[in-house]
């Protein structure tokens, strides 16, 4: 089963485009964990245009299912994780002027940082993941770095995807993904995806045999509005495990999952 991680940070945003105490992004979480939600994301960013220092703290509180929280790698970040003790932190590089996350962490510049934040997130009990972009290389040094888990950014894959018509090209993409998640795997570290996943492409996930998790948001707050929280994950989850979705295609390595290194999610 590819699990869902719900991305809440978009309920925030349309709070904070008001200064409302409203909508709540943790009475989000909950709905989202009716679904079927198999952990809620929030990424708490250094200029706080979303997600804010209460949410972080209430969700840890209130849901029952594990909190990923997001967050750069610094030190006032790491002050705020293990104050709040989430299930797992994942690592990401962040710039003030992007629009989102926008690929994965240089892991060779940032080796030092990295190494000592995961060192003490881990040494505290809190399992850590690195957004990285998918690659075998990338896989590599997060196994150095003693990483958890990766994130593979699908951001870029995802528009590919979405353009791709003929089938040689769609097998190219999931080649990509599919090499750097057994790389993952072979290196028992789990394997997950994030970013720019939606109900046109997530089910191609299915076929990506070591896949282990999956973190969405944009698209499923932004059909939420149209169909409500609890559907909106309840049928991404679908189109995550439910053969009825999964595009037929060569499976291209048989499923393999990692073995559990430290805490497990569930
Ligand atoms: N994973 C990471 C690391 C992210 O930064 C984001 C965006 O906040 C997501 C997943 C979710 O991406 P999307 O909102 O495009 O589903």
């Amino acid at each position: 089963m590819i699990r869902l991680g719900v991305n809440i940070d978009h309920i925030a945003t349309v709070r904070q485009a008001r200064g409302e105490s409203y909508p709540d992004p943790v009475q989000g979480a909950l709905l989202a964990e009716i679904g079927g939600a198999d952990n809620i994301t929030a990424h708490l960013r250094e200029d706080r245009r979303h997600i804010q220092d209460r949410d972080i703290f209430l969700l840890k509180e209130t849901i029952k299912i594990p909190l990923n929280f997001e967050m750069a790698c610094t030190s006032e970040m790491l002050k705020i994780a293990l104050q709040v003790k989430p299930h797992a932190v994942t690592l990401v590089p962040e710039k003030r002027e992007e629009r989102t996350t926008e690929g994965g962490l240089d892991l060779k510049k940032n080796r030092d940082q990295l190494k000592k934040i995961i060192d003490k997130l881990q040494s505290s009990g809190i399992v850590t993941s690195l957004f990285i972009e998918p690659t075998v290389d990338a896989v590599e040094s997060s196994s150095k770095l003693g990483a958890w888990a990766v994130e593979f950014h699908t951001g870029a894959w995802c528009h590919a995807i979405d353009s791709a018509h003929r089938t040689p090209d769609k097998q190219q993409l999931l080649q990509i993904l599919n090499d750097a998640s057994y790389c993952a795997t072979e290196h028992k570290i789990q394997s997950h995806f994030g970013h720019g996943l939606n109900y046109q492409n997530a089910q191609w996930l299915q076929l990506v045999e070591t896949a282990e998790e999956a973190n969405i948001g944009h698209a499923i707050i932004g059909r939420a509005l149209f169909c409500g929280l609890e559907k909106a994950v309840k049928d991404m989850k679908a189109l995550l495990n439910d053969p009825d979705h999964c595009p037929v295609f060569p499976r291209l390595h048989e499923r393999k999952t990692a073995a559990p290194k430290g805490k497990k999610h569930n």
